[in-house]
Order: C-alpha cells, then structure tokens, then sequence
C-alpha cells in the first residue's frame, strides 16, 4: 500500500545520485542541522525555540526549512523536490506512514546504536515505534505526541450561554445551539481539508464508536467504511455546518484559534496544537479556557506524533544529528517542549510535573488508550493509513463539506471508492 507514494521518490533517485556525486566533498556544514518542519503559528515557534536553544549550547547552529500548512502537506511537497534533488535536509517533521514511505526507499538514516544506549526502546511505546523504526533500526525520534480529539472552549462565552461540558454529540449541538441564540459564532473552523477531516475523524469517533473507528479508518475495513454508521457520521459532519460562520473557507488554524482565545467564537475542534496558541497568549486553562474531549469520544485517543525523520546525510553530518535526536529525546526537552507546544511527551517516563491540567489530562489518557486498547492512530493526520489513502479521505470529506458532494449515500460511496483506488 505504499507504494503509490513511493513512485515518486524512487522517480527522483536517478537526479539524487547524480548531485550527491558533488555534493558528497563538501564538508563545510557539520555544525548545522537543517531541519524542515511546519511550525510556523506562535506557539509552535514558541515549542520549537525549545530545541534550538538546546542545541545552540552544544555548539550547533540551525538551518531552518518552515513550509507553512497543518498536517504537513505544502511541507512534504517542498520535501519531496529536496530529495529528489539529491538535497537531504539533517531531519524533517513528518507524520506516520510518511516516515515509512521514505524509510522504503532507503533514504533515512540509522540511529539504533543511539536508540539502544538511550534505551528508547523501553521509553516509548510500540504503537509509535511502529513509525519511528524500519526493517528493525530506528530512522526517527517521535518529538511528541498529539491527539486531534479535543474540543477547545472559550470560559468567558461559556459562563455567558450557561454551557456545561457536553458528553454527547447530541449535547454537544444543543450547546452549539446556545452560543448561536446568544450571537456567537457557535463552531471556529477552518475551511481546509486536513481541518475539516479532523473534525470528521471526530465525529466518526464518536458516531460509530472505538471499535468503528479502528475498523473503518486503521483497518480499511470496507463493510464499516461503506456501513450506515458511517453514513450517519456524515450526516452528523453535515449538522455542523450550520455552527459555522461564513468566512470559514480556508482559514488558517491558528486564526480560527484565535477566535476562540478572543471570544468571537465559542469553539474549536482542533487537535493539541491549539493549545499552544492559548498558552502562547498567556491564557490559562480552567480560567480563560476550557479543554474536554470531543463529546463522545472520552476514554479514547486518536493520535497523530510528530516524527524527526532523519535522512542518510553521510558522515561529515552524522554528528549533528546524532545531536538532534539525542537532545530532542531527552527527559527535558520532552518535557519543556511539550508544556508549550501543547502536545504529551512520546516517553513514558517524562513527570507531568510541569503540565498543565489539559497536558495532565493528555498523558493521563494516552497511558490509559495505550494500555486499553483504545489508541488509534488518526486517519486525518497520517496515522491511519499511507499518504494516498489519507489524501483521498482529505479530498471526499472537503467535497462533502462544501458541498460538491451531496448526500451522504453519494459520501460514502465516493469513499470506499477514492480509498480502494488509492491502496
Ligand atoms: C502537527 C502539529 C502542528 C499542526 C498544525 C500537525 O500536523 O502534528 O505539530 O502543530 O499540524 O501545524
């Protein structure tokens, strides 16, 4: 299955060879780390000053490569015409079976003999290792770990309409309802693809169920991607569209964050990330804002983690990103980047020491997830099935959304069929 994504590496291994042929006596570099990543809002930043800095003490320097766009798909464009250009960055963010796909085509590094005397192999958990390790050695480091079901509240909007938590889909639109009676946008969204597929990750989540959701959208099972469970989750996807404003089209975000943080909207429904906006605004959760679980969906995670991919950069620049890995997997940083970033440790021996009570609640629920059974990987965000697959899903949901398909019969079918054309 993934190999549809892999045509197009191993199309650019011919002009990569060629380049590599000079490149390979420069020597100049073995200071510099370059790293491509989609870190471009504040708060993210923010996170990422955390692993410059520590690395700016060791001595080395940062060569960055921001691609702006969530869920990483301008990034991985950019990505791909640098490799295929014989032209390695030290390390790039990418998400789950993307990893694979350029661990496949033999373009990543090695870093097992750091991963065994880091004794990462026991910090973190298999359902990550499973994309952060090829063929047995381990080719990323995973920074993080997030998950794309939450809700995110503004408490001033909140208090104003009376709300309490919402445990229901149900309950969650007669809040919707509330916030829309008192002249407030009810739902902040942001009208791009990746976004509006989160929001359907959700829904499915809480529409079909734990058991739905793995089989549907891990398992690719075609029974429960073509089932009236998933019909309904598209008719309650549709419900939605009601809450929004009309200015929702291909929002940002962080803006339609923003929204929230400033109360022109009651509510996001974002993966963790948006927290770090709220944190990088100074506001604080349980005063300024409120984090549940999307309604529905408590007891589960549907997670995405963002990797450090390291590519096979040669020996002059081993050393920095041997450095790379190193500090970004060591108990502070993980702790320190992810207290801003929004995000829970990828280790499971990090204290939530420092985490406030949403972060808490995150490392709290992935042990639980991961020790229940009731941890998925998010097919939003590259978690739940290879690159082509995830577009396809990306591109049905954006059609359904903005209704250029139209009834949710029309939805499913278009599906089943966009995911077996990509497998
Ligand atoms: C990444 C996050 C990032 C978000 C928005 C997600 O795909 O996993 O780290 O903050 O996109 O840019």
């Amino acid at each position: 299955m993934l190999h549809k994504s892999l045509m197009g590496l191993v199309l650019g291994t011919a002009l990569a060879a060629t380049s590599l042929g000079f490149a390979g006596t420069a020597q100049a570099q073995t200071k510099e780390i370059q790293m491509l990543h989609w870190w471009t809002s504040g708060g993210e930043a923010a996170a990422l000053k955390v692993i410059k800095d520590a690395l700016a003490k060791q001595g080395y320097t940062w060569k960055d490569v921001p691609v702006a766009g969530g869920g990483g798909n301008a990034a991985m464009t950019t990505l791909k015409a640098m490799v295929a250009a014989g032209n390695y960055p030290t390390s790039s963010q990418m998400l789950g079976y993307n990893v694979l796909v350029y661990a496949e085509a033999g373009k990543l590094g090695d870093l097992t003999d750091l991963a065994k005397s880091e004794g990462w192999d026991k910090a973190v958990p298999a359902a990550f290792q499973k994309f952060s390790t090829y063929d047995g050695k381990w080719v990323a480091v995973p920074v993080n770990v997030h998950s794309v079901n939450w809700v995110w509240i503004n408490k001033a909007v909140m208090d104003k309409i009376g709300g309490t938590e919402p445990k229901t889909f149900d309950d969650f639109l007669a809040l919707l309802d509330k916030a829309k009676a008192a002249g407030v946008t009810p739902l902040a969204l942001g009208g791009q693809d990746w976004q509006e597929a989160i929001l359907f990750d959700d829904v499915v989540l809480s529409t079909g169920g734990p058991e739905f959701y793995k089989k549907a959208f891990n398992d690719l099972d075609e029974a429960s991607l073509k089932s009236d469970t998933m019909k309904k989750s598209f008719d309650n996807l549709a419900k939605l569209k009601a809450y929004v404003d009309p200015n929702f089209s291909g929002r940002d975000w962080n803006l339609t964050t923003a929204m929230v943080i400033k109360g022109d909207a009651l509510v996001q429904v974002m993966g963790d990330w948006a927290k770090g906006e709220f944190h990088n605004a100074q506001k604080k959760p349980g005063e300024d804002f409120l984090c549940y679980r999307f309604p529905g969906t408590d007891g589960s995670v549907a997670y995405n983690s963002d990797m450090f991919a390291m590519f096979d950069v040669g020996a002059d620049r081993k050393d920095a990103q041997v450095a790379l890995a190193k500090t970004t997997m060591s108990k502070e940083v993980q702790s320190a980047f992810n207290v801003i970033k929004g995000s829970v440790p990828s280790r499971t021996d990090v204290p939530d020491t420092d985490f406030d009570i949403c972060g808490k609640k995150g490392i709290a629920d992935l042990k639980k997830a991961n020790d229940g059974g009731t941890l998925f990987g998010s097919l939003a965000q590259g978690y739940g099935a290879p690159p082509a697959v995830t577009n396809a899903y990306l591109d049905v949901v954006d059609k359904f959304f903005n209704g250029q398909i139209k009834t949710s019969d029309e939805a499913v079918t278009q599906l089943v069929k966009a995911i077996n054309d990509a497998k």
